[in-house]
């Protein structure tokens, strides 16, 4: 039998003090959703479904885009949790299996812990994730007799002996689609927030003789962000996780604390990265490359042994075969840089694809925008582009073609042609003593009369 997740995203997360819907802030380069999705994903659930309320538009876009067989539901007035998962019945027509509720604004959950859930469930019909709170602020608290789980009273609800209880909820909860329904039926806003919650599905249970029972995990796992201020402790509690992850599958990271990743990163073993390199989302770095400092790349592939900066940046698009050169002040945009390559310096190549053992010059630029539309500069192998090239898309150079330094390459050039398309010099002899000393003179007479 399968199982089903539903993502909770319906809140708006007023302490974030933003426009933007809370679980579409980032960590890590990607939406709190993401990361949340990413762990239930790892079950291979048969159905996801993610209730969206607040900002609902974004939220579906920003679900459906991270996979497209995602449902979405909507919540059209956030009525509290348990409102939340009812919204989801519908879209769970015709499923049989188990259900588990995640967060959307619970990025840190491990995929290890949702399946110690979905194997408690052989035990009990109601299983919730628990965790012992340093400080159990207003969580949920979780009341149990030995191994039972007896009920859950919010912290507005509670009396002070059960304030007292440090073991709380998670809010990922777990149970049989038929069961959580049947139970979500029952539970009634006679509370102190006037919400329908969740939570009340186990006292519900257990006075139905169902069981209950808490797997625990690391209260770091659960950590939810409410402020900004617990986005940038997610954020740096994620990077240091990260970090030790690449040193761990042997990258070397000369200094790690100012290497900042992204969920989806992946670098491979033997590769080094220099200090103070960015990694947006969407990179895939090959082993043995080596990326120097200060440089930024996002949506970019770099094969074996390539090497990258200091100070370049890899857009999205940006294919760098294997022992290709990316150097400094470089900017790479939609293309394919063939085995080899080398770029240097001081050069932006934009929807480009430049062939094996290619050199391009100090400065070359694809003029690839006419302002209107965007057009391919195709470069063929062994080829020598020279210093500030102007290459004005669309525009083909064959295999072992050349140009002269500062052309601005308008037209196709044929294999192993050179184009040279710039003024011609002239020198005027004696020119520039001249000029100067007129120059002086003319000074020097100006101070004089003052
Ligand atoms: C909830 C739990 C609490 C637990 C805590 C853990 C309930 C009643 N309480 O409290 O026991 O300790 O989480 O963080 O479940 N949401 C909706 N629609 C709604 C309300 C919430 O989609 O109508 C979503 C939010 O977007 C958020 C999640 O559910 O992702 C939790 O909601 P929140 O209001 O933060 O719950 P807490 O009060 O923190
Ligand atoms: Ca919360």
């Amino acid at each position: 039998m399968g199982t089903a997740l539903i993502v909770l995203a319906a809140g708006l997360g007023t302490r974030m003090n933003s426009d933007l819907p809370k679980v579409l802030h980032e960590i890590g380069g990607a939406p709190l959703l993401h990361h949340a999705m990413a762990a239930g994903m790892a079950l291979e659930p048969s159905r996801m479904i993610v209730v969206a309320g607040h900002g609902a538009e974004a939220v579906e876009r920003a679900a459906t885009g991270f996979d497209a067989g995602v449902v979405t539901v909507r919540q059209e007035s956030q009525d509290g949790t348990g409102h939340a998962v009812r919204q989801a019945r519908a879209a769970l027509e015709g499923f049989s299996g188990d259900v588990i509720v995640l967060y959307g604004d619970t990025p840190f959950i491990r995929p290890e812990t949702l399946e110690a859930m979905r194997r408690a469930r052989t035990r009990a019909d109601v299983v919730v994730l628990g965790f012992e709170a340093a400080d159990p602020g207003r969580y949920g608290r979780l009341v149990t007799s030995g191994d039972r789980l007896e009920r859950i009273v919010e912290f507005k609800d509670a009396d002070a002996a059960t304030r007292a209880i440090t073991l709380c909820n998670s809010g990922v909860i777990a149970a049989d689609r038929e069961t959580l329904f049947e139970l979500l039926d029952q539970v009634t806003n006679d509370n102190a927030a006037g919400e329908y919650y969740l939570t009340d599905i186990v006292g519900l249970a257990r006075e139905a003789g169902l069981g209950a029972e808490v797997v625990r995990c690391d209260e770091a796992e659960t950590l939810g962000i409410n402020t900004r201020a617990e986005l940038a402790a997610a954020e740096a509690a994620f990077q240091s996780r990260a970090r030790a992850e690449a040193m761990e599958d042997g990258v070397t990271l000369v200094a790690p604390e100012t290497v900042s990743f992204a969920r989806d990163t992946v670098v491979g073993r033997d590769t080094v990265i220099e200090p103070n390199v960015v990694f947006g989302p969407g990179v895939t770095v090959e082993s043995g490359a080596r990326v120097r400092a200060f440089s930024h790349l996002e949506g970019c592939h770099v094969s074996r042994g390539a090497t990258v900066g200091p100070f370049a940046r890899l857009r999205p698009g940006a294919e760098l075969a294997e022992e290709v050169h990316i150097g400094n002040f470089v900017e790479i945009k939609n293309a394919q840089i063939g085995t080899g390559a080398k770029i240097n310096h001081l050069t932006y190549l934009g929807d480009a694809d430049i062939g094996a053992g290619t050199n391009v010059g100090a400065g070359t630029i694809t003029c690839n925008y006419d302002g209107v539309f965007k057009h391919r500069t195709t470069v063929g192998r062994d080829a020598f582009i020279g210093s500030n090239t102007m290459l004005v898309a669309p525009v083909t150079l064959g295999d072992g073609a050349m140009t002269a330094t500062g052309t601005v390459v308008t037209h196709n050039v044929p294999a192993g042609d050179m184009a040279v398309g710039r003024a011609r010099q002239d020198n005027k002899p004696g020119f520039a003593t001249r000029f100067f000393e007129k120059l002086r003179a003319a000074k020097a007479a100006k101070s004089k009369g003052e």
